[in-house]
């Protein structure tokens, strides 16, 4: 767990041991690079003893009737400060937004205290609050993220970028969140990619015209998209498939390359959410991001 960053082997281990635990909070040296490699190596790193303090009142904030019954989560857009899928009165909506700002400072000062090698190169995208019971949902499958899955965005392409999300569990009434961990990425994509197909020609250009997606849809974002249905739509891999249950307590943080880590919410709610994309250039390897994998699998360019 603890050699140097870059030269672990890129040989996945066991499915139980998919998850590293970080116990030590501010990491050393050694706990940063098992953290990098862990991530690298598509695991789950757990910091079972970091928590996000909620201020007071904002407990208040954690209800399921805030949301507004269409998204299944309270969204923040850190770069323009907009607030999605929130339905509550002006007083509630600004401590909502302080919250979530607070929350992805914080998020991104712990990722960058965690993961030097990333500081500079982490982009910040959308933070959420998810203050809905998971198991409550009813949903077609592809929507049902308690089933196994890879994240992929139909609407904001990443291009080649990873998905890097922390996750902190700040259930009052200190309910776990639930997870199930799946296989790792290289023997699900060769399972799916056979029937992912190619994106239509033209597809990329029609969906960034009329404003479907927000840039362009590359060969990589289609075959991550498939990837993610395709998995969620088989109930016979979601039944089948290898997997591990893993318990967040109230008062962790957690973080995962989603793009890689095969993931299922199981139960729990009051998770708050950032996401981050990570140009490969700024792994320790490169060769491990879904990207490159896709490439070698294909034997094909996925990117213009
Ligand atoms: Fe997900």
């Amino acid at each position: 767990m603890s050699q140097a960053v870059g030269r672990r082997p890129r040989v996945s281990r066991p499915l139980q041991d998919r998850v590293a635990q970080i116990g030590v909070w501010p990491p050393r040296a050694a706990q940063q690079a098992e953290a990098l490699a862990a991530l690298e190596q598509g695991e789950v790193v757990h910091l079972p003893r970091l928590a996000f303090p909620l201020l007071e009142g904002e407990e208040s904030l954690l209800d399921p009737s805030l949301c507004d019954g269409r998204s299944k989560n309270i969204s923040f857009d850190p770069s323009t400060g907009r607030i999605g899928g929130l339905k509550t009165d002006e007083l509630r909506a600004l401590l909502v937004r302080r919250l979530m700002e607070r929350f992805s400072a914080w998020s991104l000062a712990t990722a960058r205290q965690l993961l030097p090698a990333y500081a500079g190169a982490l982009q910040l995208a959308r933070t959420s609050l998810r203050p809905c019971d998971v198991e409550n949902r009813a949903i077609s499958p592809r929507k049902d993220d308690r089933r196994l899955h890879v994240d992929a965005f139909p609407a904001n392409p990443v291009q080649g970028r990873r998905i890097l999300r922390l996750f902190a569990n700040v259930d009052p009434q200190g309910r776990p969140r639930v997870w199930n961990v799946g296989e790792p990425f290289e023997p699900f994509a060769t399972r799916f990619l056979p029937r992912a197909g190619r994106p239509a020609p033209g597809a990329a250009g029609l969906l960034q015209a009329l404003k479907l997606t927000k840039g362009r849809r590359t060969a990589y974002d289609h075959a991550m998209l498939r990837l993610h249905d395709l998995a969620k739509e088989d109930g016979v891999y979601q039944e089948t498939a290898l997997k591990r249950r893993v318990a967040f307590d109230s008062g962790a943080t957690w973080l995962v390359f989603t793009d890689a880590a095969l993931h299922a919410a199981l139960e729990g709610r009051n998770v708050l959410e950032q996401t981050f994309l990570l140009p490969i250039g700024a792994m320790a390897d490169p060769a491990m991001s879904p990207l490159k994998i896709l490439e070698r699998l294909t034997g094909r360019t996925l990117l213009p």
